[in-house]
């Protein structure tokens, strides 16, 4: 198996992709360098890590021909950039989410995609559990049945502290609020489980912190086949939560509460009845546990790199998470009800920026 060279640029969740996406695959990966203008961070995480090759600078990594992933875990803001910069210096490329803030960003980056030598996976690894797998692969095999109705709940808690580092809370610099930056992932595991948006209405406040950005929304969908499903979060919530109940015609599916491990078991399945069961049962006899987050998210990478499986996450499902969050946005300054794919003529294609009033 071939180990590819990794430098992961930001030290704050970078941290996390060392610990439980690269250390756990020595035979996959190698993390080489690590990038941080915080020079305290680069060497508490380096002496941590035994990582010798410690930089500021972003742009030397780019020009290394030994490192082969770029894993950009930078402030939001700085996405955009430092992907098209990656992409352009043929490095296969990770990038935490937001992969950036605007449609028009994001098909800028699918643009450069196409040119590019190295692939691009942004990070959703929430996707990644016993609980939500099994549950994918019961919707897959046809046993769920027709959908009816989703509830989508992210309840954390954010105060003061977490907004004290700059770049958050700031239109400029975090490019949104809680839609952006927390609910984001469990609105990807609904998509993932709930098939595409057809409508949207939704309303967006800031009322927990004083900053610029979003921290409570609520939004109504119909999905294209014809599920209802209401999303709601705030960073107000005094018990961190997240939660998706998923009602189908023979199961109905809840996740498991863990606020950031939802995709973790134990989630109920309860099947309509005993046939259902036993084909679910069929299915899911023979369950092999998976790892949760970023280690099956990266394993999955490597055998996409090693041409032994498919890309596991796409800037199609960036683009799709952040095409929600541009529609839900859109309903809540107009007041309309925002019909999906939303395309350039909408007034949030370019920026998701409130609206002055
Ligand atoms: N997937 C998840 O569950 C998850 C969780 C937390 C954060 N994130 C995302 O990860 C990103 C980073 O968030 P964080 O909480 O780690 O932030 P953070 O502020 O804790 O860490 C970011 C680091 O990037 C460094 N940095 C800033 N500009 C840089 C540059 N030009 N070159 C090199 N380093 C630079 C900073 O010094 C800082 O150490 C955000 O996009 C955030 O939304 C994702």
């Amino acid at each position: 198996m071939s180990v590819k060279t990794v430098a992961v640029i930001g030290c704050g969740i970078g941290r996390s992709h060392i610990v439980e996406g690269y250390v756990p695959h020595p035979d996959r990966f190698r993390v080489k360098a690590i990038c941080d203008l915080n020079e305290e961070r680069l060497q508490t995480i380096g002496d941590e890590f035994g990582i010798e090759q410690r930089t500021t600078s972003f742009k030397e990594l780019l020009a290394d021909e030994s490192i082969d992933i770029i894993d950009i875990c930078t402030p939001p803001g700085l996405h955009l950039e430092q992907v098209l910069d990656a992409l352009a210096a043929g490095k296969h490329v990770v990038c935490e989410k937001p992969l950036t803030g605007s449609l028009k960003g994001v098909d800028r980056i699918i643009e450069a995609e196409k040119h590019a030598r190295g692939a691009l996976m942004p990070i959703f690894q929430y996707r990644y559990g016993d609980g939500i797998e099994k549950a994918k692969r019961i919707v897959e095999a046809g046993i769920a049945g027709k959908p009816y109705v989703g509830s989508v709940e992210t309840f954390w808690l954010r105060t003061g502290e977490y907004y004290s580092v700059p770049w958050r809370g700031k239109w400029e610099t975090e490019l949104g609020g809680v839609l952006v930056t927390h609910a984001l992932h469990l609105h990807d595991m609904m998509l993932n489980l709930m098939g595409p948006v057809a409508k949207v209405f939704g309303r967006v406040a800031t009322r927990v912190n004083d900053i610029e950005v979003e921290d409570c929304a609520s939004a109504s969908l119909l999905m294209q086949n014809g599920a209802l499903v209401s999303l709601s979060c705030t960073l107000g919530s005094q018990e961190q939560i997240s939660r998706l109940r998923l009602h189908f015609e023979n199961v109905t599916f809840e996740s498991s509460h863990g606020a950031y491990t939802p995709g973790k078991d134990p989630w109920k399945i309860i099947a309509a009845n005993d046939a259902v069961q036993a084909r679910i049962d069929e299915v899911i006899g023979d369950w092999q546990p998976v790892a949760p987050r970023f280690t099956t998210q990266m394993a999955h990478f490597h055998d996409f790199l090693c041409g032994k499986g498919p890309l596991p996450v796409t800037t199609k499902d960036a683009r799709r998470a952040i095409e929600l969050v541009t529609a839900i946005y859109q309903s809540s300054d107009s007041g309309e009800e925002i019909a999906l794919p939303v395309g350039p003529e909408s007034p949030k294609y370019a920026t998701w920026r409130a609206r002055t009033r």
